[in-house]
């Protein structure tokens, strides 16, 4: 695909981009790297350290029924049929920056990013392609870094909540940032009505602020979408921050301020590095997943998978 791979950009949108909740239509729902053919031979080739297979329960607040499974000697197109029959969540992590058939789409949206943005200068990007039942959910989180996502197949209800408290928990970031838990944080059902809320078609384009949370259920139809983690020069700063403020909140001082400005945030900046001393915590990491795999995908089940044993 040589055409640009975003196609409505404009000055209003351009203004709104990593600032707010904004929408733009792309065109890769058309590519013929997403088919399902293509697809199904990515799934065949991706590296298995890079695949993660969950599923989850009904309950928008039973995070712990978020699991992680694997799949072993299924075609790729077998491995498609148990997604759109079942309830699975497939994620091929850095699909898109690391596969020689996906990296030129992922490169070419990048650029284009750049320039119809003047000044947006993306440190590194990653990017996953995630495959997933009709009827499959992602729970309330946020993320590390700035997040796109373009849909490409299907219909998903998304959900994306204000990037501070009470609906950002910052003690859960720094949790996270200091990796001591997943990306799950308190979430109250009834935030519902506080949160930007959009049916995402095939060709969707969605990003939204640094951190804010969000959620996902599926509506319709076997989903397959593209997320980027893109890490700036805004995210590093704002991520360093938190991150200090959970170092100083675990040496029993009481950080108040969130500031990225003056020169306490520089004191923090500093701070931060000193405590990471190597510590990489910018880059993509392996997604949620609670547990060792505890389920094998079957075609034969209604779920999709069936229970692994206990050792
Ligand atoms: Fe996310």
């Amino acid at each position: 695909m040589t055409e640009p791979v975003l196609i409505d950009w404009n000055e209003d949108k351009r203004s709104e981009f990593r600032k707010g909740v904004m929408t733009a239509r792309h065109r890769l729902h058309m590519a013929r790297e997403f088919t399902e053919e293509a697809l199904a031979a990515l799934l065949e080739r991706h590296p298995r350290e890079l695949t993660d297979i969950c599923t989850m329960g009904d309950d928008p607040s039973d995070f712990d029924s978020w699991r992680a499974g694997s799949a072993h000697n299924l075609s790729g197109m077998q491995l498609l049929e148990a997604v759109r029959e079942g309830k699975l969540w497939i994620n091929l992590r850095e699909a898109m920056n690391r596969d020689a058939v996906y990296k030129p789409l992922f490169e070419g949206l990048f650029a284009q990013l750049r320039r119809l943005n003047p000044g947006y200068r993306p440190i590194s990007a990653y990017g996953g392609i995630l495959i997933s039942s009709p009827k499959a959910q992602v729970f309330y989180h946020a993320d590390v870094s700035e997040t796109l996502l373009l849909h490409v197949k299907g219909v998903k209800r998304f959900r994306i909540y204000p990037p501070h408290a009470p609906w950002l928990h910052e003690p859960s970031m720094e949790g996270l940032l200091h990796k001591e838990k997943t990306e799950d944080m308190p979430f109250d059902p009834a935030w519902d009505a506080d949160a930007a809320t959009m049916d995402l078609t095939p060709g969707s384009f969605v990003s939204w602020p640094l951190h804010a949370p969000h959620r996902v259920e599926n509506v319709e139809g076997l989903n397959v979408s593209i997320t980027c983690e893109v890490v700036t020069k805004a995210s590093l700063m704002r991520n360093a921050v938190l991150h200090a403020n959970g170092a100083m909140r675990r040496m029993g001082l009481k950080p108040r301020s969130t500031s990225t400005q003056g020169v306490q945030a520089l004191a923090k900046l500093a701070f931060s590095k000193a405590w990471k001393a190597g510590m990489k915590i910018a880059g993509p990491r392996k997604p949620m997943p609670k547990s060792e795999d505890t389920f094998e995908v079957d075609l034969g089940a209604d779920t999709g998978y069936r229970d692994r044993a206990a050792a």
